[in-house]
């Protein structure tokens, strides 16, 4: 059985954590598709072209130790505004999605562009104090020196580029279930979003 559980949202809203915990409970595979975005952003830090670093992407870059840095991150969301970047990691995320026993696909456009008929559709937000403060506890504990300001600067550019392009915009699907997590600990949220696909299951 193929069954898709799209999850979008801003930077650090907390998609990543609900899409594990979703695909954990049902036994789904789960993609985080910003990792393709920074494997490939992390490439052209050395002066690959995007297009060629995406092309020539594997399996074993997502797994590259320092995909979760603040200037992989940002180079990320440059390269995601190639539309050629976005073609050739198109089919790679499409297969995932409909792979049998089930996925779970964290990004931007997983619920717009990537799965339009996914059998759920989450858009998981937070302001962005909430998503900086939560960014900024995460970056230190893996030791990053930096403070409040500007990972919400960083955050705030970032969502911009990602939100303007004129490629694959973030934003929520018509029929996506809107989780504000502002608010939320991260139980709940996930007990709602585990809630909304145990009822599409049924
Ligand atoms: O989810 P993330 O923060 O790891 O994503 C890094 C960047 O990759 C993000 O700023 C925009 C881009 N991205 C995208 O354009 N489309 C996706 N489906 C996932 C990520």
């Amino acid at each position: 059985m193929a069954f898709t559980v799209a999850i979008d949202g801003p930077a650090a809203a907390g998609k990543g954590t609900v899409a594990r915990a979703v695909a954990r409970h049902f036994g789904f595979a789960h993609l985080d598709t910003g990792l393709l975005y920074r494997a490939t952003g992390r490439r052209t830090l050395d002066g690959t072209d995007p297009v060629s670093a995406a092309e020539a992407l594997r399996a074993e870059d997502l797994e590259a130790d320092d995909l979760r840095t603040p200037d992989v991150a940002q180079a990320a969301s440059r390269v995601a505004a190639v539309p050629e970047v976005r073609r050739a990691l198109l089919d790679f995320q499409r297969a995932f999605a409909r792979r049998e026993g089930g996925a779970v696909l964290d990004g931007r456009d997983i619920g717009t562009v990537i799965c339009p008929d996914a059998e759920v559709k989450l858009f998981v937000t937070a302001t962005d104090d909430v998503r900086a403060t939560r960014r900024l506890k995460e970056l230190r504990e893996n030791g990053f020196k930096t403070d409040f300001d500007e990972v919400l600067a960083d955050l705030r550019a970032r969502d911009a580029r990602d939100s303007a392009r004129a490629a694959a915009p973030l934003k929520p699907a018509d029929d996506a279930v809107l989780l504000d997590t502002s608010q939320m600990d991260i139980d709940t949220a996930v007990d709602r979003a585990i809630a909304e696909v145990a009822r599409r299951l049924r």
